[in-house]
């Protein structure tokens, strides 16, 4: 009793702060413009009539995690697929993202270790780190000057790692990984790259590394998901085959944890391989991200562009974020409202995403919008 009525109150003060989450159904007739399918791919009429061929051959579940019986051929296959695609030696498919990053940072980290983490790295980076003996050094968001002092002052007899977003879940921009290839040459530090957002989108969809025209080493370490542009469920780790035995052998989340279901490798699969023959959908979503962008300037809105799918308008206040999104809502426009913890105090924002779906008719409504929206706001 006493417990629920603290967790009451807890919830009152999020309320009152305007930073009360709730979640969505969103009905079949809503412009979704908060979704992570940025190519389209989570409803694939191709994958779908593949996989209601092939379902009465596949398990349903995996029934263990892949150290006791639960590794399938699918995931094999998905794997071998992936490191081909991200020219790697190996491949370590796990349950998601969050799971990917939390287990690989704590596996391959120690007391003796420093982490340079970007103050803008997602929270599943975050949390890695936290489980990690490591000592963590936080440096300005894309800052390599920042960086490199921190470089240059910390010292240790362990490893240095540097781990950033490729392209920034919630700002849209890209780590500028040339030169930060070349500092972590410099300081003999292995990289850490969350390709979430940058897998199907950027590097001809084939992530950060290959966006600067760079190939792996193994001093590089790609991390992505199987969720956004591949519309499926589950994550990834690229690397040396060095690296993937040993997250075999001592990445708790996945030695702890139940493989992922056939079903969802099967789709995980038949979606990165249209991903690969269907340049177009990047293309367009490319084209459509920019135009997004002139249309809004046209009409005096400044919205950020970074050259990727994800564009902002950073509103500051939490209730102007929260007016803006439920006054979209209401023209059967969804446009998530984010706020802090997700983004730092003072920088709410309606973060905009573009997917294949879209057409230039849904963004010029989208535009128009949002004007008459903002200029009706009184404050
Ligand atoms: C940059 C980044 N890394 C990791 C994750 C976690 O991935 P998942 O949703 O597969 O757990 C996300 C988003 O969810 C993300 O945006």
């Amino acid at each position: 009793m006493e417990f629920n009525n603290f967790l009451k109150k807890q919830l009152n003060g999020i309320k009152d702060k305007n930073l009360y989450r709730k979640r969505y159904i969103l009905p079949a007739d809503i412009i979704d413009f908060s979704s992570n399918d940025y190519l389209g791919l989570k409803d694939n009429p191709e994958t779908k009539e593949k996989l209601c061929k092939k379902i009465k051959n596949l398990a349903l579940g995996s029934g263990a995690s892949t150290l006791i019986s639960g590794y399938t051929e699918t995931q094999k296959q998905l794997e071998e697929e992936l490191a081909k695609f991200k020219e790697t030696e190996s491949c370590l498919v796990v349950g998601s993202g969050y799971l990917a990053n939390t287990g690989l940072i704590q596996a391959i980290t120690s007391e003796k270790d420093i982490i340079f983490s970007d103050e803008l790295n997602h929270a599943s980076i975050i949390d890695g780190i936290r489980l990690s003996k490591a000592k963590r050094v936080i440096y300005k968001h894309n800052d390599l000057n920042d960086l490199e002092d921190k470089l240059k002052r910390e010292q240790t007899t362990g490893f240095r790692f540097i781990i950033t977003d490729g392209v920034f879940s919630m700002e849209g921009d890209i780590v500028p990984f040339d030169h930060l290839k070349t500092l972590a040459d410099r300081y003999n530090a292995v990289i850490i790259v969350d390709d979430a957002h940058a897998t199907g989108v950027i590097g001809e969809g084939k992530g950060t590394v290959f966006h600067f025209g760079l190939k792996p080493d193994e001093n590089i370490i790609q991390m992505g998901t199987l969720s956004k542009a591949i519309g499926s469920y589950g994550a990834f780790i690229c690397g040396s085959r060095t690296l993937i035995d040993y997250l075999i052998n001592r990445m708790r989340t996945q030695i702890f944890s139940t493989a992922l279901s056939p079903v969802q490798n099967f789709i995980s699969l038949s979606n990165l391989k249209i991903l690969q023959k269907e340049p177009f959908r990047r293309e367009k979503i490319l084209k459509l991200s920019e135009y997004l962008y002139r249309q809004a300037k046209e009409k005096g809105i400044n919205l950020t562009y970074y050259g990727t799918p994800i564009l902002t308008l950073i509103v500051g206040e939490e209730k102007k974020a929260l007016y803006i999104r439920d006054k979209l809502l209401k023209r059967k426009l969804f446009v998530q409202a984010i706020r802090p913890p997700t983004v730092p105090q003072g920088t709410s924002r309606l973060r905009i995403t573009i997917s294949y779906k879209h057409t230039e008719n849904d963004i010029n409504y989208l535009v128009n919008s949002l004007k008459e929206i903002l200029e009706n706001y009184d404050g």
